[in-house]
């Protein structure tokens, strides 16, 4: 895994009229952050203002544009197809085990990279209700991001399960409390995000976990919005099952593979529905049935989407230098600094996430009804939130490419854009 250098640095933002205070005191922040310099391993963008988007589309890195013309040239151009045997073979399992070691605190043998979270929901979710015959139920929360909730549907119809709804507070998320009273007997699966896609809130996984499995239920947990910002140890906290996308705060790019793991102890009891040739325990037997792979390979269905696992090397062996505490330290500092702004300089504006840092994940939801026009306002200029219905704008905060200073701007055209 080759490291990133320093690339040139971010270009000029236009002038603004932040004000002096405000400006001041984001430049003070800036000066004590010691992770400010990373933002200029991060490819320029013309005309941007602020990227509070990293949470949809995390920011290329310049070491990627290397990395994805050698490999142009090198493993496919020269080896061709010998680089099936030579490295591509091993590349999901190799690198998930890099991230389960980077950023989620799993140990080797239980971290896949493939397909997309929606497909890798699928799999593993059918996986862990088949694997708790007799039990009839998957809870879920309604707040929870729509291909979550869609893909448990499709399998309660498919198997003839009920899905319990937990409906938390949509300003914060599930709490311990209320899954206990969901769960039961009857219960095979539960699945949640831990961190809200809107709110933001981060949920008491350790405590959540336990609660199903005094229950006797398995537990799926979405990382989309927390792996790469939100220091996770799944192993440490018996996880049974995770996904998580690896395009947002792993800076994959677009479409990237998504992420599963699969605890050790599960992997000779769950057995995934899509059977195909990759996961198999001889791919090149061409045998006339299907026996899955030891180990955590027999995730995998297809072709690895190996050009797709390039980027995020890139995006985990800066998080790897900058390491996870310190990425949660300015993730915090950043959402902190956000609802200070909202707090002072946003007539009109609530806060719809946790002011409670430890429940805040790495995003900011804030509430207006004039957000939808706002957004595609700010766009324009250069300033890029995303709208979330009925009329949130979120800000996005990646921890390694975004300055307190673009925050600060960001923010303050929101509010120009409002009057
Ligand atoms: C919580 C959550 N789950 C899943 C997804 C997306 O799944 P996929 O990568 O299959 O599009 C997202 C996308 O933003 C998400 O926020």
């Amino acid at each position: 895994m080759t490291d990133t250098a320093p690339s040139a640095p971010q270009p000029a933002t236009p002038p603004t009229d932040l004000p002096a205070v405000l400006r001041e005191r984001a430049a003070a922040l800036d000066a004590a952050d010691p992770l400010a310099a990373y933002r200029d391993l991060f490819v320029p963008s013309e005309g941007l203002v602020a990227y509070l988007d990293g949470n949809s589309l995390g920011r290329p890195l310049t070491a990627t544009r290397e990395r994805l013309a050698s490999f142009v040239d090198g493993p496919w151009a020269a080896r061709l197809i010998r680089s099936w045997d030579e490295s591509w073979m091993d590349a999901p399992t190799e690198l998930g085990d890099e991230l389960g070691r980077v950023a989620l605190g799993a140990a080797p043998g239980q971290t896949v990279v493939a397909d997309s979270t929606t497909v890798l929901l699928y799999k593993l979710a059918r996986a862990a209700v088949d694997a708790r015959p007799g039990r009839t139920v998957i809870v879920a929360d309604t707040e929870n991001f729509p291909t979550d909730r869609f893909v448990l549907q499709g399998i309660a119809a498919e198997r003839g399960l009920e899905i319990r709804w937990i409906a938390p507070d949509a300003e914060a998320g599930v709490t311990p409390e209320e899954v206990a009273a969901a769960v039961g007997p009857d219960t095979a699966l539960v699945l949640l995000s831990h961190v809200a896609f809107k709110s933001g809130y981060i949920a008491d996984l350790p405590a959540i976990t336990r609660v199903v499995h005094d229950a006797g239920a398995l537990v799926l947990w979405d990382l989309c919005h927390s792996a790469g910002s939100v220091p996770l140890d799944l192993d440490a906290d018996g996880v049974d099952i995770a996904v998580g996308c690896t395009y947002k705060y792993l800076n994959g790019g677009p479409g990237s593979p998504a992420f599963a793991y699969l605890a050790a102890g599960l992997q000779g009891e769950v057995r995934q529905p899509v059977q195909g040739w990759m996961g198999a325990a001889d791919p090149f037997a061409m045998g006339p049935e299907y026996e899955p792979a030891a180990g955590i390979r027999q995730l995998i269905s297809g072709t690895p989407p190996i050009v797709g696992m390039l980027p995020m090397r890139d995006m985990l062996a800066l998080i790897d230098r900058a390491g996870m505490p310190a990425v949660r330290a300015k993730s915090l500092a950043l959402t902190g600094f956000a609802i200070e702004i909202a707090d002072e300089h946003l007539p009109g504006v609530r806060v719809a996430s946790p002011r409670d840092p430890e429940r805040r994940g790495s995003h900011v939801m804030l509430d207006h009804p004039d957000f939808k026009r706002v957004v595609a306002d700010a766009w324009a200029r250069g300033v890029i939130p995303d709208f979330r219905p009925p009329q949130g704008l979120r800000v996005g905060l990646s921890p390694l490419s975004t300055s307190f200073t673009e925050l600060a701007e960001g923010l303050w055209a929101v509010r120009t854009l409002l009057r």
